[in-house]
């Protein structure tokens, strides 16, 4: 097993911490190794409120990570709450240097690298900094080419899409991270990461909303033509939903979350009024008997809500609505809820589908899950970023079987199109 083929995840949700390690097959495809998650109510609106009780999960998190995979994890990529984030689009422009013959100039990994940085100078609040700068189209002598890297021409032009984040925010997640002893690879907006976990090439180009239901948070992405559009949050989430069970059963919050979970459902009109089951009251140690159809008349408004939020502000930028062709891929535990792609087609117009996470095979069920695709989105990004940060090792000084590894995922890494050139710009942040 070689550390380079091995990528460790870590992603600090609104209501659980979660890592894995993956190892990269000769296919290309990921293998999860080693992978836990426990639950936890300590951050706000992506900020970490309490850094000790976070730092202690994070290390026994990793620890059975560790344990599982039988083997230590390499720097982690973690994943940042798009709370507090936004997002900007610019262009670069930059003359190709030169070769000895000037006549043949190529464009050099150099060269996309200082358009990329030209196209970052924009004006930034004191307390903002570019966490991702994601080129979106590339242009030589004023003509898009579809991979920029060793194409002939003077002039390169590069239109990039930027995720600006709050440096106070970062600080808080370097700090706990610190004091869990976490290395870090690089740091990744959340909804970036679940995007590389669940959507298909095909998806991020027509035109796609990704919604991801977390526990106390939902985030929101808009993909077309292979870039973000636009990206938002609510401060609400699947807890919600539990805590109006919960207040309207007159129940415990986890027996709530257990009845969501086991007998809930996000429409009305499927939920029987003869099916019954039995919830404990708080007082008295009683029960109540409730049919589904009542949990769904206190659940589908509350997941309405959520998802209207979500259309209110859509509607509200100034995106060209034509663009949810690829409809909707809901990831996040809040998801799981019963029938919530049949109200989503009723709010949006849209068919919306489940995102589980692609090209990751594991041993271990829970993580083939919507609730998982973050992580497996992490784990994927940081085997692209390995090999586009190093694609110069000459392919005959590797074995037949490396060689074809290399061939395969040079070719993977192209098929994902402006995503693999994602470039984070905190690496010196960190250091
Ligand atoms: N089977 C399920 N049905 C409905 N809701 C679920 C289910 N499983 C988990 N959830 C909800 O998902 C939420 C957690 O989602 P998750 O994506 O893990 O959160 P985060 O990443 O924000 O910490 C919880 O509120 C939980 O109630
Ligand atoms: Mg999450």
């Amino acid at each position: 097993m070689k550390r380079e083929n091995l990528f460790a995840a870590l992603e600090i949700g609104s209501s659980k911490i979660a890592a894995s390690l993956s190892e990269r097959k000769i296919d290309g495809d990921l293998e999860v190794l080693g992978f836990a998650s426990e639950e936890f109510s300590g951050a706000r609106g992506g900020r970490i409120l309490n850094l000790e009780t976070v730092a202690e999960i994070i290390r026994r998190i990793i620890g059975r990570v560790e344990m599982a995979a039988g083997i230590r994890c390499p720097p982690f990529r973690v994943s940042m709450s798009s709370a507090e984030s936004r997002i900007e689009r610019s262009n670069g422009i930059a003359t190709v240097a030169g070769g000895r013959d000037q006549g043949s100039r190529e464009v050099g990994l150099p060269d996309i690298k200082r358009v990329i940085e030209m196209a970052n100078s924009v004006s930034l609040s004191r307390d903002e900094v570019i966490l991702h700068s994601l080129p979106l189209r590339f242009l030589i002598d004023k003509v898009e080419v579809e991979e920029p890297l060793g194409a002939a021409g003077v002039r390169l032009e590069a239109e990039v899409c930027l995720v600006i984040h709050k440096i106070s925010v970062l600080n808080s997640m370097k700090k706990v991270l610190l004091k869990a002893q976490v290395q870090i690879e690089d740091l990744t907006l959340q909804t970036l990461a679940c995007a590389q976990g669940v959507l298909s090439e095909e998806e991020k180009k027509t035109g796609t909303l990704l919604v991801d239901i977390g526990g106390n948070i939902s985030d929101y992405m808009v993909f077309s033509k292979g870039g973000v559009v636009t990206s938002g949050y609510i401060d609400l989430g699947s807890l919600y939903i539990t805590k109006d069970l919960a207040y309207g059963l007159k129940t415990t919050l986890a027996h709530a979350e257990e009845i969501k979970k086991r007998f809930g459902s996000a429409l009305i009109l499927k939920s029987s009024a003869h099916e019954f089951i039995t919830a404990p009251l708080v007082a008295y140690q009683q029960s109540t008997r409730v049919s589904k159809r009542l949990l769904a008349e206190i659940i589908e408004p509350r997941v309405k809500e959520i998802l209207s939020l979500i259309k209110a502000k859509l509607d509200s930028s100034e995106l060209d609505q034509r663009w949810l062709e690829g409809g909707i891929v809901f990831t996040g535990g809040g998801c799981m809820l019963l029938h919530i792609v049949d109200l989503a087609y009723d709010v949006f117009q849209r068919p919306a589908r489940i995102g589980l996470p692609l090209r990751t095979t594991s041993v271990y069920k829970d993580f083939h899950s919507p609730r998982f695709a973050v992580l497996s989105g992490l784990s994927q990004l940081s085997a692209l970023a390995y090999q586009y940060e190093n694609p110069e090792t000459p392919l005959d000084s590797l074995s037949e079987a490396e060689q074809l590894h290399r061939q395969q995922n040079i070719r993977s890494l192209s098929s994902h199109g402006s995503f693999s050139k994602m470039t984070s710009y905190l690496k010196n942040f960190f250091r």
